[in-house]
């Protein structure tokens, strides 16, 4: 029997999960990572191990990219095979993505008990796969670790016992805690592009509900164009893959706005820091927005962060170009006092202690 096993396979779970890993290590204790290669080019994936310091995966699927099935299924199978090896004593899933299904599902079959970071968040939009993922996710898991007392609500709401629910924040806050400082004493990334603090807007937007639809992904770049028009400052758009490639199938320009490749964590965070606002459709990115108070505009109909709504960081502004443009304004002219409602930067500490109690995490669920 081995130790814990971390799997991850995406972009947000590798900066998520890194907090838990970063534990691990401080601690000495028994853990490997297994990763499904869900993402792999350089950027979206080798490039968050060497900035963040993370161990080698034990595993690479290798899986790549396919339909949704397509890739759950090689997931599952495969994940399968490592866990029957390895007999992890227990596996944590971290988040919404094929990658966290997979885990899930292949480790409770096996009667191995399932840890999900980042439990009971809703959008209660069924077409996004992600809300799937979640729902199913938190349902096949012994220990949810939800960030905040609504995710917790949401699950209890859902039959799940109150007993399996650890409100621990979210790593999100760890992960920036830990590595903010490091970017601002290490990098100059507005230097490299150009652009000065609060005088710029930084986007992100990669959902596909939202990027493989040719009218809302063209509503969008007009709506980035009419913005960087009105205040004359630039929009920044570091580009997911998934964009770029939806962009060159639909025959989309990007006019004035500056796209460019996906960016570094430590690049990332100080241009979320100092944008005079941000625009996205990422989860990770509405939540660090709110952490770093930096006004967000979401561009969705429906949040499964609504506590960042909640507290006046952030808007939903959908994809109609006017909407962007009144959510824009609103957003720019609002202060910036909000509270974080993700904790204090200790999530990952607390779910590794919670994991690690030994005979509490069994087969059988929570022994008390
Ligand atoms: C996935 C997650 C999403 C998460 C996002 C993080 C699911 C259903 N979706 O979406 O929840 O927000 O990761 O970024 O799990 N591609 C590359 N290189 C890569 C990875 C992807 O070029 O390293 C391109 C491929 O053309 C691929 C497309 O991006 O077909 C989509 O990749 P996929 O992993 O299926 O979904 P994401 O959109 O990345
Ligand atoms: N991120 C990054 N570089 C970028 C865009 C995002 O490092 O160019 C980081 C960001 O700081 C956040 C995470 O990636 O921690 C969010 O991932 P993504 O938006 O891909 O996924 P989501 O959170 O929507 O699942």
């Amino acid at each position: 029997m081995s130790g814990v096993a971390i799997i991850l396979g995406t972009r947000p779970e590798i900066i998520k999960m890194s907090p838990i890993i970063r534990e691990y290590e401080r601690k000495g204790d028994d853990y490997f990572i297994l990763h499904t290669g869900q993402h792999y080019s350089y950027s979206m994936d080798r490039i968050f191990f060497e900035q963040l310091h993370l161990p080698e995966a034990r595993y690479n699927l290798n899986v790549g990219s396919g339909l949704q099935g397509e890739q759950t299924g090689k997931m599952l199978g495969q994940i399968e095979r490592v866990l029957i090896e390895e007999e992890p004593r227990a596996v944590l899933v971290q988040g919404d993505t094929n990658t966290v299904l997979a885990g899930a599902l292949a480790a409770v079959k096996l009667h191995i008990p399932v840890g999900h970071v980042e439990a009971g968040l809703r959008s209660n939009d069924r077409r996004m796969p992600e809300e799937i993922n979640r729902i199913l996710a938190d349902h096949a898991s012994d220990y949810l670790f939800a960030p905040t007392e609504a995710s917790r609500q949401n699950l209890v709401h859902e039959g799940i016992p109150d007993e399996k629910v650890f409100v621990c924040g979210n790593t999100v806050v760890d992960a920036l805690f830990q590595n903010l400082s490091i970017s601002e004493e290490t990098i100059d990334p507005l230097k490299e592009l150009g652009v000065c603090p609060g005088g710029y807007f930084l986007v992100t937007a990669h959902r596909q509900e939202n990027v493989d639809d040719a009218r809302r992904l063209g509503n969008i770049l007009k709506g980035l164009e009419r913005i960087a028009a009105d205040y004359a400052m630039p929009v920044i758009y570091p580009m997911h893959p998934r964009t770029r490639k939806m962009m060159e199938q639909f025959g989309l320009r990007a006019g004035s706005i500056r796209c460019v490749e996906p960016l570094d964590y430590l690049s990332f965070l100080q241009l979320e820091k100092h944008a005079g606002l941000i625009l996205t459709d990422s989860g990770g990115v509405q939540e660090e927005a709110c952490i770093l108070h930096t006004p967000c505009a979401t561009l969705r109909e429906n949040t499964e962060r609504p506590e960042t709504v909640a507290v006046g960081a952030n808007i939903l502004v959908g994809t109609d170009p006017k909407a962007i443009s009144e959510g824009v304004r609103t957003m720019m002219e609002r202060e910036r006092v909000w509270q974080n409602p993700y904790g204090d930067g200790t999530a990952g500490k607390r779910i590794v202690e919670i994991v690690g109690t030994e005979g509490r995490f069994t087969s059988k669920g929570r022994v008390v």
